[in-house]
């Protein structure tokens, strides 16, 4: 076989104009909350629909082997990976419409970030935020959970993925990926393009407490497919704008979570009705939390009807012939990174 010919430096920085796709992962690390729907999940399900209409593909990825980064339970990981997959179903990621698939299934991820690492600095590692709150204070820390990010850019280019749905917490490393697309190209050639973060109204959801954003890790969300019962205690305890002490305080939405959320799930009428019942303390923060879980109910109520209907065996046998169709769009950026890169005998695997 002839080795393929250089690129020239000008080809290198040549714009890598790719088919627009969309691509976003989530964590299966347990308990699928309000955060992560309102943050991401509900925006895949739109914008997959509106991607199937235009014909652009859409990628959705459960991604195991990032959960693996810090120490977990292996008998209880299969079962989230499941548990996850029903609960974006049941929000409407169709397996048979969307890519939805689960990482590990596809061992080119893992396989591309080790090469993407030949191209990143560890400085750019040592700045992420995550990075440092997970590790801090911690006896363990693995050594996956500093490379996390080049993995989470393993997964977004090697689909060559042009647009990421996202919570803010993931625009860091977004921009990350952005970043090693850029180092990658112009260092062994245009291969990939730089992918764009899509953000919605709710991109940050607090946590109940009020302490920083809701987190499975910090015990302080709503599962999204809570009973009405135990989902109304847990919002009814939210904390909203900290000047409300009293009934007769004035509020004021703006730093209020429960009004963030409204933003998202109440009509643009109802939203005018919180902001001037807010700011001259008409309503308390009760009767604001009552319209919202109303409006929580009216979208939610289906699915975690669907949740119940779904059959898992189903849902598995989609996710592996996913996993076989991502697999063949994974190996030929693979072929062409390992060319690009000088890698291997020369001839095809
Ligand atoms: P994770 O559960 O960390 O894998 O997050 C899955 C998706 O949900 C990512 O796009 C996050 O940015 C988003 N997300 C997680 N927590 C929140 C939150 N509190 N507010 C908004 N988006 C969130
Ligand atoms: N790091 C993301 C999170 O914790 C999950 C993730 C992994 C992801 N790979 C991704 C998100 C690729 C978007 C694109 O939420």
């Amino acid at each position: 076989m002839v080795p393929p010919i250089p690129m020239s430096s000008k080809d290198r920085r040549k714009r890598v104009v790719a088919k627009p796709r969309i691509f976003s992962g989530i964590q299966p690390t347990g308990g699928f909350h309000i955060g992560n729907w309102l943050g991401a999940v509900r925006n895949w399900v739109a914008l997959g629909n509106a991607a199937k209409e235009s014909g652009k593909d859409a990628f959705f990825c459960v991604v195991d082997a990032h959960a693996i980064t810090v120490p977990y339970e292996p008998k209880d990981l299969r079962v989230r990976i499941e548990e996850l997959a029903l609960d974006l179903v049941a929000c409407g990621i169709d397996p048979r419409e969307h890519t939805l698939f689960v990482q590990s299934d596809v061992p080119e991820h893992m396989e591309l970030a080790w090469y993407l690492a030949a191209a990143t600095p560890m400085g750019d590692l040592g700045r992420m935020t995550q990075f440092k709150d997970k590790s801090d204070g911690k006896d363990f820390v693995s050594t996956a959970l500093f490379t996390y990010p080049i993995l989470m850019s393993a997964d977004i280019l090697l689909y060559k993925a042009t647009e990421v749905p996202v919570g803010d917490d993931q625009l860091q490393h977004l921009e990350l990926a952005r970043e090693t697309s850029r180092r990658f190209n112009h260092r062994f050639g245009g291969i990939f393009p730089e992918p764009q973060p899509l953000l919605t109204k709710a991109t940050r959801i607090m946590g109940l407490d009020g302490d920083g954003k809701m987190s499975k890790s910090k015990g302080n969300t709503i599962p999204l497919f809570d009973e009405p019962k135990a989902f109304w205690k847990k919002l009814q305890g939210a904390f909203t704008d900290p000047n409300r002490k009293g009934r007769e305080d004035p509020g004021n939405p703006e730093i209020c979570n429960i009004y963030t959320m409204h933003k998202e799930l109440s009509t643009a009428e109802e939203q005018e009705t919180v902001v001037k019942n807010c700011t001259t303390a008409g309503w308390g923060c009760y009767d604001c939390k009552m319209l919202l879980h109303a409006n929580f109910e009216k979208e939610v109520a289906p699915l975690r009807e669907k949740r119940k209907s779904l059959n898992v065996i189903e849902v598995r046998e989609a996710l592996h012939e996913n996993s076989k169709k991502a697999r063949e769009i994974a190996q030929e950026t693979i072929r062409e990174v390992r060319e690009s890169m000088g890698l291997g005998c020369g001839l095809p695997r």
